[in-house]
């Protein structure tokens, strides 16, 4: 297993709570006590580390969903659940080249780059462009890239044919018209919207063109354990938005 070096991006776990962190000279202070970022180097994943005050952390390689946690959030990043529904309904492989709009903190983006063989997307936000650019660098993925832009009137520009086209952003459905034409034969189209009435706009704008088009809202619901009281979560995930995925 290869040995943690400067600028390596780790998940230090405790029992309750977790930190992510850089290998550098530097120093994390913690309410756990101070962590000492060069005791990570020449590590390996697996291995563990003290704060100074003897509480034991366990170092994690972090994944996609370590970055949902901790990445720099700028608006509202698409939660997993819906992600999922995203992933699953796509059946999104390693050959396929993603376009996907806006692109927030990114979120969307890092799970689709670690699947696809490339993301390209639109932020039109310059400082949200800046912390996405810094939470897909962390994630280690050189294969997503993010275009400063408003996707409105750049998408007539674009050259590249997609596989998958992702739009979670307001007007989404003013993205559509242009969308048919670079998505690629049997692609598929999915937008991601909080209102119904956005999700109206959207179906509207598929018109006959795209087929099997299908609106969903996904539920999640966490289940607590504890003996003679086990039962669903008291605290759930409430509404998100509506997934609205088509094909060509
Ligand atoms: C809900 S956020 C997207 C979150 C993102 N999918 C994620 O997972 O982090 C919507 C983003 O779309 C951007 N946006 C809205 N309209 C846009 C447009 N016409 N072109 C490019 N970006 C746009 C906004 O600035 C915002 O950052």
């Amino acid at each position: 297993m290869a040995l943690l070096k400067d600028g390596s991006i780790v998940l230090l776990k405790g029992k309750k709570r977790e930190f992510f962190v850089e290998v550098s000279d530097g120093k994390l202070h913690t309410d756990l006590g101070i962590i000492e970022l060069k005791d990570l180097r020449e590590r390996e994943y697996g291995d563990r580390i003290n704060t100074h005050l003897g509480h034991d952390l366990l170092i994690r390689k972090p994944r996609t969903p370590d970055f949902f946690r901790n990445c720099k959030r700028v608006g509202a990043p698409i939660v997993p659940k819906d992600i999922g529904i995203i992933i699953a309904y796509t059946g999104i492989c390693k050959e396929d080249e993603v376009l996907d709009a806006g692109t927030g903190s990114g979120v969307l983006a890092i799970y689709l780059g670690s699947i696809a063989s490339k993301v390209i997307t639109y932020e039109k936000n310059a400082e949200f462009v800046k912390t996405a650019k810094k939470n897909i660098d962390n994630a280690g993925l050189k294969n997503v890239e993010v275009r400063h832009g408003d996707i409105l009137s750049e998408i007539p520009k674009i050259k590249e044919n997609f596989d998958i086209i992702t739009l979670d952003m307001r007007d989404a459905s003013q993205v559509i018209p242009y969308a048919k034409s670079i998505l690629k034969p049997s692609g598929f189209l999915v937008t991601y919207s909080p209102f119904f009435e956005q999700s109206k706009d959207v179906r509207d704008a598929m018109g006959k063109e795209f087929s099997d088009v299908k609106t969903l809202e996904c539920m999640e619901r966490e289940i607590s354990f504890a003996r003679g009281l086990t039962r669903p979560s008291t605290r759930v995930v409430g509404h998100t938005g509506f997934i609205t995925i088509a094909r060509l």
